[in-house]
């Protein structure tokens, strides 16, 4: 989402005079555009505003950082800018001061998505913003504000105007696709809409296990040109933790929609984002965790430690979170569980056929590439190739988590 943004960003600051560079030293305008979801990354973001700062250079923080840290962040940043006031960029570069109401004009914002010219080969295209779940642990909610989807024609405006360019995999993102709602047209419909128009590859992230329908994957299924591949956060498998995190759905729930997203959708690969260390969450609680992973048997997965989010509702419920020794002693085990379960699936690839789509070559070793199998898996090639070219493979090898294939000519 931050990319995305700061993509937008660039085409509005560059279509309007300022010229960009990827190099901050030379730059006289810095703009950190920060994530708070964890307290790790929210301090990176700070302190890259108050090097840059020191350095004498214009600071600008953006996104949940200077939503979540504004009155904090005077001293670091000369502006300060939250998503829903990115519209107005352009007018407070030169001025400085807080900008963080809830304005929301991002569909002012978006247009300039729509024609930009900088493009890859593989685009994400924003179809909502903000979160109405409110989980007990998040602080997306309070930093991106209430649910809102896109208008659907903007949208295909922008996927049709991405496919003209030669983009090759267009992936669409909101903090929960799946409720995806404009005028009538829900998400299954828009991601038929948008298969239609033609991009070699499409995915979508990220998917609610309360949301999610049989309706999308029944289009998945229709249409070769969307991968099988969803993104699935579990966080816990503990149906007591779920509840007190406000998720809406028990350990069986989630257990079935991914067997029945397996069923409809050959070759589906799911991935996932666990938590551990949850303030109240107790050895057995863990286990189960331990039990749907081994379940569930996940393609790969995000595990992090619960990180306490001002002002999130577990931040107020919990004074204190529990002891590192044993946040880490979990984290590592899941780790594990995960690891151990990615190699055996990783090892049955090998004989196999898959179509990569390539993400460029190595810097140490340009005859080293990787690419992307449908499922959302890098693979290594022994090859110096292009980003943004198909090639189909067969794997011959499996080091550690990942795969190696032989280029079939
Ligand atoms: N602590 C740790 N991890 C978190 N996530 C969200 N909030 C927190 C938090 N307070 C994780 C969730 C989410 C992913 C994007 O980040 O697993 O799915
Ligand atoms: Fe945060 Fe929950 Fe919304 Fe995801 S669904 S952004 S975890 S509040």
């Amino acid at each position: 989402m931050n990319e995305y943004d700061s993509g937008v960003m660039k085409e509005m600051l560059v279509k309007n005079g300022f010229v960009y560079t990827d190099n901050p030293e030379i730059a006289d305008i810095v703009i950190v555009n920060g994530c708070v979801v964890r307290e790790k990354p929210e301090k990176k973001a700070i302190e890259t505003l108050r090097y840059f700062k020191e350095k004498g250079k214009f600071t600008v923080a953006a996104g949940c950082v200077a939503q979540k840290d504004k009155q904090n962040l005077k001293d670091v940043a000369d502006v300060v800018i939250g998503p829903m006031e990115y519209d107005i960029l352009l007018d407070v570069m030169g001025k400085g001061g807080i900008y963080t109401d809830f304005a929301d004009y991002r569909d002012r914002f978006y247009k300039y998505a729509q024609n930009r010219k900088d493009i890859s080969f593989s685009e994400y295209v924003t179809i909502m913003t903000g979160c109405d779940n409110f989980c007990s642990y998040c602080v997306v909610p309070f930093t991106r504000g209430r649910e809102k989807s896109r208008s659907i024609d903007d949208i295909l405006a922008e996927v049709e105007h991405l496919v003209r360019m030669g983009v090759k995999e267009i992936t669409l993102i909101g903090q929960n696709v799946n409720s995806y709602f404009y005028e009538g047209f829900e998400f299954k419909d828009l991601l038929e809409k948008v298969a239609l128009i033609g991009p070699p590859r499409i995915r979508f992230t990220t998917s609610h296990p309360r949301d999610i329908s049989i309706a999308v994957f029944d289009v998945i299924k229709r249409y070769s040109n969307i991968m099988p591949w969803l993104h699935l956060p579990l966080q816990t498998g503990s149906t007591r933790l779920l509840k007190e995190m406000k998720r809406g759905y028990t350990k069986e729930e989630f257990v079935y929609i991914t067997r029945l997203a397996r069923k409809i959708v050959p070759g589906m690969t799911i991935s996932t984002d666990i938590m551990v260390a949850y303030p109240s969450e107790t050895e057995e609680d863990f286990e189960q965790t331990i039990e749907v992973v081994k379940e569930i048997e996940f393609d790969y997965a995000y595990m992090f430690i619960y990180s306490p989010r001002k002002p999130s509702s577990a931040f107020y419920r919990y004074k204190k979170t529990l002891p590192r020794d044993v946040a880490v002693k979990r984290h590592r085990k899941l780790v594990d569980t995960v690891q151990e379960i990615v190699i055996k699936k990783r090892r049955k690839m090998i004989g196999k056929r898959y179509t990569l789509l390539i993400d460029g070559h190595s810097k140490k070793d340009p005859n080293v590439s990787r690419g992307k199998t449908e499922g959302n898996i890098t693979v290594v090639v022994n090859k110096k190739l292009p980003a943004g070219t198909f090639v189909d493979v067969v794997i011959t090898d499996v080091k550690g988590v990942t795969p190696f294939g032989n280029i079939i000519s």
